[in-house]
């Protein structure tokens, strides 16, 4: 959800610049997302555009997400892996995809790659597999470190790829402990910290 929150602010920030609408911001993912997709459309008032599955094929199909970008998209969202299979979705052809839309249309549209589960294992097996940073469009990441167990409940991280890409008006800056504390979450006390690396 925050992820998709930088996502909202950093295309309503550039629309605003371009005098442009920016009242009606919209998602596309495939229908085999995990329910905080549904939530952060529900309750940051994003239209989630659903990609939806078909005979044979029970991930995000990259063509027909690329199809339902438009102007108004704030990102792509693609899975790995589903929440009901596992099964990684191809987010190289839809990078490969988007960035000839992006090119021909003049429209910056990214990517975010919902990693829950996948993020730590794709590396380990197939090292191989571009879904992550390597691929340009690729902004953040997020993955669930409780699905793994030997750690806090419920804990999972998203990063982002620069720090451009997390709007700073969303960070806030406390200093109540005597050391300055940059957070962004939904809750507070306290998150973990935001470490940066340019
Ligand atoms: C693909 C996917 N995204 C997001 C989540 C939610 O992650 P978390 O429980 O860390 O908030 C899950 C959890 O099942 C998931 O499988």
């Amino acid at each position: 959800m925050l992820a998709g929150l930088a996502f909202k602010r950093r295309w309503q920030n550039r629309r605003k610049a371009e005098g442009k609408p920016y009242d009606r911001p919209n998602i596309v993912t495939g229908s085999a997302m995990q329910v905080c997709w549904e939530k952060f459309a529900r309750y940051f008032e994003v239209e989630l555009k659903e990609v939806k599955l078909s005979e044979g094929c029970y991930v995000m199909d990259p063509d027909k997400a690329v199809e339902m970008v438009d102007e108004n998209t704030i990102c792509v969202a693609a899975i790995l892996g589903s929440t009901l299979t596992g099964e990684f979705e191809d987010v190289k052809r839809l990078n490969d995809l988007l960035a000839a839309k992006n090119k021909r249309t003049r429209w910056d549209t990214p990517i975010h790659v919902d990693a829950a589960s996948g993020g730590f294992i794709a590396p380990f097996l197939y090292p191989e597999l571009e879904w992550d940073f390597r691929l340009p469009l690729v902004k953040s990441i997020n993955v669930s470190g409780h699905k793994y167990g030997l750690v806090y409940p419920g804990v999972g991280w998203v990063i982002w790829r620069n720090k451009e890409d997390l709007p700073d008006e969303l960070i806030f800056h406390i200093n109540y402990l005597g050391a300055d504390q940059p957070t962004f979450t939904l809750n507070f006390s306290k998150g973990t910290n935001i470490l940066s690396q340019n």
